[in-house]
């Protein structure tokens, strides 16, 4: 299997870059700079090397920087930002920071003939963020791409099959990226397509059957695609020494606590631990309105309720969490406002004594993780399941949560679920949902008076869930729904349709 090494230098985009070449059918492998050397480089029989960027600048005493003979080692090397000027300047050309030329965002860029461009304009939209840049190639380089700023926006040594951008292939916004990425795998490294995510369940699984052998291992399944995938492949490389503990806090859609522990525990035949502990947090959250405190009372409450689990089972020795990469970049910005506190797994390492934590998913978005999780044959509706957010059903109650309430909206939840799969729609939002709000209005029924719940149907519309459309659902849709919530559950009169969208609203009502 071909390969291709993403040597990293610290830029924010370079799992990005290791997506591209997968996307491409190439497997690609992510090395920190410093954790592999130009001969290891070559016993493993790359194909090519992708430098990524890095927020350094070549001269700075500390910024990192590699052996030059990697330049002549034969294998050819993609430069990208830093990683073009750090090329360059091991080869000897000049770099210079220039405040006012720097680029950030979108730039035309004007390239030339060259095989890295082929099937592009030679004008065309790339994503710059940089204020050092190129202005004397090295010896043996020519200039390939400029810009109206930069002298050097791209440069090649083609008999040492060289190349470096200044800007950002990677990105969706430079809009012939991936066929740059395709040019340079296939026109000058000269791979073949031949790897699928069928190989990365292999060699994950080779992987962990080599790491944690004879190793007891632990892992919180929340029933969720992450954790469901994680946990699967886990189960196919250790099998038994490999415990799930499920905490079902009773705030989950209806059904669904049943449905976790069959799938895992007799389908896949997953040592599974379901803890019911609905009692436990209902009695924490009882007369508890504020949205903040309900989460973190149900983030605190699954901790302690983890740890007791944890503390039966006798030692562990590996923690192992369903981190997929967007969270990686998420809790990375640690500057952001806080909307709301997501509840997940990451406290759990300060309380439960372990020694070593795996996340065998780190490297994946979100589709490769859907992609593996069918590869592992974990069910249809699992893989494609909606997100669902950790405190459960306790976000979508306005107001204090209990039993009945709980009960209300499981039904008018399931309902329209029920509905948006009849007419089979399940395709055309990303995530849909029933609110049960506090507010209670009069209405008629049969003759008499009613005084009875609001419930708030929801259905968005987005990529990344950042921002998000409400859905336009057929009114036909909507109105079958309604009917069935009012007829069919006792104490709901009035059903009302979010028309919002994100911002200025956010997805959940809490
Ligand atoms: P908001 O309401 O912030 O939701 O617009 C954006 C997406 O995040 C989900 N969400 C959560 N997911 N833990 C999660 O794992 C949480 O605490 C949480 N809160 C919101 C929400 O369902 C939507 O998909």
């Amino acid at each position: 299997m071909d390969k291709i090494l993403v040597l990293d230098f610290g830029g924010q985009y370079n799992q990005l870059i290791a997506r591209r070449v997968r996307s491409e059918q190439v497997y690609a492998e992510i090395k920190p700079y410093n954790k592999i050397t130009p001969e290891e480089i070559k016993e493993a029989g790359y194909k090519g090397i992708i430098f990524t960027g890095g927020p350094n600048s070549v001269y700075d005493e500390t910024s990192p920087h590699y052996d030059p003979n990697i330049l002549d080692s034969g294998v050819p090397i993609l430069g990208i930002c830093y990683g073009n000027q750090l090329m360059a300047y091991m080869a000897g050309g000049e770099i210079v920071s220039a405040e006012n030329s720097s680029e950030y965002g979108k730039t035309t860029v004007f390239t030339a003939d060259n095989i890295l461009f082929e099937g592009l304009p030679s004008e065309n939209i790339c994503w710059m963020s940089h204020t050092d840049y190129v202005k004397t190639p090295p010896k043996g380089f020519t200039t390939i791409a400029h810009t109206d700023k930069c002298p050097c926006a791209a440069m090649c040594d083609e008999s040492r099959k060289l190349y470096g951008v200044q800007f950002h292939p990677e990105v969706t916004h430079t809009a012939y990226g991936k066929q740059m990425f395709h040019n340079f795998i296939f026109a000058v490294c000269g791979c073949k397509a031949d790897w699928k995510m069928e190989n990365f369940v292999e060699i994950a699984v080779e992987k962990y059957k080599r790491k944690l052998a004879g190793k007891k291992v632990l892992l919180a399944l929340s029933g969720g695609v992450d954790s469901s995938v994680a946990a699967v492949l886990l189960h196919k490389a250790i099998g038994s020494n490999l415990t799930c503990v499920f905490v079902d806090h009773g705030l989950l859609r209806k059904d669904e606590g049943d449905f976790v522990e069959n799938t895992f525990g007799e389908q896949f035949g997953i040592n599974l631990i379901r803890v019911n502990a609905e009692e436990r947090f209902l009695a924490k959250l009882k007369g508890i309105t504020e949205p903040e405190q309900k989460r973190r009372i149900i983030g605190e409450e699954f901790i302690r309720v983890f740890e007791n689990v944890a503390k039966e089972l006798g030692k562990i020795d590996v923690l192992a969490q369903g981190t997929i990469y967007p969270d990686v970049i998420e809790s990375g910005k640690g500057d952001s406002a806080v909307i709301k506190s997501h509840h997940n797994v990451g406290g759990l390492p300060d309380v439960i004594a372990f020694d070593e934590i795996v996340e065998p998913l780190r490297d994946l978005f979100k589709d490769e993780v859907r992609e593996t999780g069918t590869q592992l044959g974990i069910p249809h509706e699992l893989v494609w399941r909606q997100p669902f957010p950790g405190p459960g059903l306790a976000v979508r109650i306005i107001g204090e949560i209990t039993k009945e309430k709980l009960e209300m909206l499981r039904e008018a939840d399931a309902i329209f679920r029920e509905e948006i799969a009849n007419a089979h729609l399940e395709g055309s939002t990303n995530q849909y949902f029933a609110v049960l709000t506090d507010l209670r209005s009069v209405g008629v029924m049969g003759d008499a008076r009613t005084y009875g719940y609001t419930i708030v149907l929801r259905a968005v519309t987005t990529d990344d869930f950042m921002t998000a459309e409400w859905t336009r659902l057929p009114y036909e849709v909507l109105e079958k729904a309604s009917r069935r919530i009012t007829n069919e559950i006792q104490g709901i009169n009035r059903v009302v349709y979010d028309i919002t969208s994100k911002p200025p609203a956010t997805v959940e009502w809490e």
